[in-house]
C-alpha cells in the first residue's frame, strides 16, 4: 500500500487477483476505499487500517472547500463508514481513528487533511518497524531448519513491512537459516495458497502447501516444530481473533504439544474488550463458500456458516509476540500494560 500522485489517491496491489495477475488499482473515494477493504483487494489487519488511515485523506481532500462545520460533519461519517467496512480488525477503527484524531484542531480544512495525511504516513512507517521488531523478538523461538505452521497470510501483503506471523521467517531466511513453511489454503478465500505460498515462493522461501483438513496429520506425523500465527483483535485477557481455521488449529497444536505463538503489534492488541466473546466476528457472503471462484461447488442454494474469524482462547496461546517484546500467560493485566506504555511512549514522541 502507498500513496499515488501526491497523495492523492491510494496505489495498492488487487489482492483478489493473486496470485494469477499482479494489478495495481488506485482508489481515492471513500466508497473505493470502503469496496476494496469489504471485498479483501486490500487485506490483513495492520493493511486495512493503513488503507482506512489515508484512504480517510484521499476521500476528504475532496471536499476542503466546504464550509467548517459541514467538512468535519463528513469527516465523523466518512471516518465511521470506512471502520465500518470489516468489523473483526481493530487495527483499522485503532488508524482511522488516529488519523482523524490527529487533524482535529487543526485551524483550517486544509490544514487538517495535511495533519491527517502526515499521520497516515507515520502509521504505514511504523507499521514497517513494526513488522521487523516483532521479528527480531520472534526468530529466537526458531530453531537451526524449524517446521512452521501458519494460517491465511501475516506476511507482506498484510502488512507494511514483513509481515507479523511470517516476519521472523523473513528475518532467518535473510541471515541464511533454513526454515519451512507449511501453509494451509485457508479456505474459502484462500488467502494460504492464493497469498502466503505467493509471496514466500517469490522469497526464495520454501513452503508446502496443504489443505486444511491436512493440518491433523500433519501434526501426527511429528512434521510441525512450532505454529506461528497473525491476529485481527487481541483482547485484554488473550483471547485471539484471527483467520477462521486458528482455533483448531490452536486446539491441534495443544493436542500434540506444539508451541501456539500469535504475533502482531500493539495495534491489534485491544484491552478495552475483555475478552473474545466481544469481539465482533465478520461474516461473509454465502456465495464465497458455495462458490468462491466461479462455479458452485455445493447446492446453490444450501444454507452456509461462514464466519471470517474464530476466537482462540488465551489459554491455548503459548505466548504472543510484539514489536516491544514477547508476553507469555496470564496475559491479563499484562496487554493492558503494555498498550499503555506504548501509548504514552507514542505521545511524548509525537510532542
Ligand atoms: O480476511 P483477511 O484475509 O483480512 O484475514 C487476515 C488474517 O486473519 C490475518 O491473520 C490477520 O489479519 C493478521 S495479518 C498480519
Amino acid at each position: 500500500v502507498r500513496w499515488a500522485e501526491n497523495a492523492a489517491s491510494i496505489d495498492l496491489l488487487d489482492q483478489t487477483l493473486l496470485p494469477v495477475t499482479e494489478r495495481r488499482i488506485l482508489l481515492t473515494t471513500a466508497d473505493e476505499v470502503i469496496e476494496a477493504i469489504s471485498s479483501l483487494r486490500v487485506r490483513g489487519a495492520p493493511a486495512i487500517g493503513i488503507a482506512g488511515a489515508m484512504g480517510l485523506v484521499t476521500a476528504m481532500a475532496g471536499f476542503a472547500g466546504l464550509p467548517r462545520e459541514r467538512f468535519h460533519a463528513l469527516l465523523a461519517e466518512t471516518a465511521d463508514r470506512i471502520v465500518a467496512a470489516r468489523p473483526t480488525a481493530v487495527n483499522l477503527a485503532w488508524a482511522v481513528r488516529r488519523t482523524r484524531a490527529a487533524g482535529e484542531t487543526a485551524a483550517s480544512n486544509d490544514a487538517v487533511i495535511e495533519r491527517m495525511r502526515v499521520e497516515a504516513t507515520r502509521i504505514l512507517d511504523e507499521d514497517r518497524a513494526m513488522c521487523r521488531a516483532i521479528g527480531e523478538h520472534a526468530v529466537i523461538l526458531l530453531a537451526p531448519e524449524s517446521r512452521v505452521l501458519t494460517q491465511c497470510n501475516a506476511g507482506a501483503l498484510a502488512t507494511g513491512g514483513i509481515g507479523t506471523a511470517l516476519a521472523p521467517i523473513y528475518i532467518a531466511h535473510e541471515r541464511g537459516e533454513r526454515v519451512r513453511v507449511f501453509a494451509p489454503e485457508t479456505r474459502p478465500l484462500l488467502q494460504g495458497s492464493r497469498l502466503t505460498a505467493w509471496e514466500l515462493e517469490r522469497a526464495g522461501i520454501d513452503v508446502t502447501l496443504l489443505p486444511d483438513s491436512a493440518a491433523g496429520a500433519l501434526m501426527a506425523n511429528g512434521e510441525v516444530d512450532l505454529v506461528i500465527v497473525g491476529a485481527d483483535r487481541i483482547a485484554a485477557n488473550g483471547d485471539v481473533a484471527n483467520k477462521i481455521g486458528t482455533y483448531s488449529l490452536a486446539v491441534l497444536a495443544a493436542a500434540h504439544n506444539i508451541p501456539f505463538y500469535v504475533a502482531a503489534p500493539t495495534s491489534t492488541l485491544d484491552p478495552a474488550t475483555a475478552s473474545g466473546a466481544s469481539i465482533p466476528i465478520e461474516i461473509r457472503a454465502a456465495d464465497e463458500v458455495r462458490r468462491g471462484f466461479g462455479a458452485f461447488t455445493s447446492p446453490p442454494d444450501v444454507p452456509v456458516f461462514a464466519p471470517a474469524f474464530d476466537i482462540t482462547p488465551g489459554r491455548f496461546v503459548t505466548a504472543i509476540i510484539t514489536e516491544r517484546g514477547i508476553l507469555r500467560p496470564p496475559y491479563e493485566g499484562a496487554i493492558a500494560r503494555l498498550v499503555e506504555t506504548s501509548e504514552s511512549e507514542r505521545q511524548r514522541v509525537a510532542r
